[in-house]
């Protein structure tokens, strides 16, 4: 009887490397890599990239956010109004809070209003975070610093911001979001939200 289990098992195994086998693919080295060009002379290869039209401020539809307090992506055309420098930034001019809510979009939520980074210190045996004595640093909620200005940290609204492209997806993205609030797939309350779970 031991002896006929382990020809079956030995036969089950003979299956499962068969097939294992079959599936197995192997690829050559212009397929691995996103661009498919060899990896030895990818650094010729020019990744397309993409046209960036949309319609103009005012005419275009705001798009889904992609999960709960993403930042939402741009969806009007930025022509002339990136780079974002020191001295210029469009974006002020028409979504600050007083301006945005005429031009019938969404101003610069209260979150960018404030810093989220404690003051730090040290005593002799102790981390001080804003002026209190922490054991443990992973102990630590998030405390909403609110100012009276623009945050800096939010000056350069297209590093979280984005204007979108044509390019195809190389990738899929099957990612699905679920939203707590119904409201989120197009507006944000992260203060609101900011420590829950903790
Ligand atoms: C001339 C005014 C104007 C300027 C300048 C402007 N926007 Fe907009 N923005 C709008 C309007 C109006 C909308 C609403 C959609 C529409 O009507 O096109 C909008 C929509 C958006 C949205 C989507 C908001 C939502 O409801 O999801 C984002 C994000 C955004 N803009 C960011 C920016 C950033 C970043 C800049 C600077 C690079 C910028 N905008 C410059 C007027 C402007
Ligand atoms: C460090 C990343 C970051 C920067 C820089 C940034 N934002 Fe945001 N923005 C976010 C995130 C994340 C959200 C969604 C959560 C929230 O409201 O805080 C958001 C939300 C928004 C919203 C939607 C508010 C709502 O009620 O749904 C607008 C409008 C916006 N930002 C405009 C701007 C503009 C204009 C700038 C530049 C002055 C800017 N943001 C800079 C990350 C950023």
């Amino acid at each position: 009887m031991i002896k006929r289990n382990l020809v079956l098992i030995g036969a089950a195994i003979a299956v499962l490397v068969s097939t294992g086998c079959a599936v197995a693919q192997s690829y050559s080295e212009d397929e691995i890599g996103l661009r498919k060009t060899s990896l030895y002379e990818e650094e010729k290869t020019v990744a397309d990239l993409g046209k960036f039209v949309a319609p103009a401020a005012g005419e275009s539809t705001p798009i889904a956010r992609s999960f709960e307090n993403a930042p939402p992506m741009i969806s009007h055309d930025v022509e002339g109004m990136l780079p974002i420098t020191r001295d210029y930034n469009a974006c002020l001019d028409c979504h600050m809070p007083g301006l945005a809510e005429a031009l019938n979009t969404l101003p610069v939520p209260e979150s960018h209003f404030a810093t989220f980074r404690p003051k730090v210190g040290s005593s002799d045996s102790n981390i001080i975070y804003d002026g209190k004595a922490v054991d443990n640093t992973a102990d630590v909620i998030t405390v909403v610093h609110k100012m009276d200005e623009l945050s800096g940290e939010r000056y350069v609204c297209s590093s979280c911001h984005a204007p979108q492209s044509s390019n195809a997806q190389l990738v899929e993205n099957v990612f699905s979001p679920e939203f707590r609030d119904k409201d989120g797939i197009a507006k944000s309350n992260f203060l609101d939200v900011l420590n829950d779970g903790i």
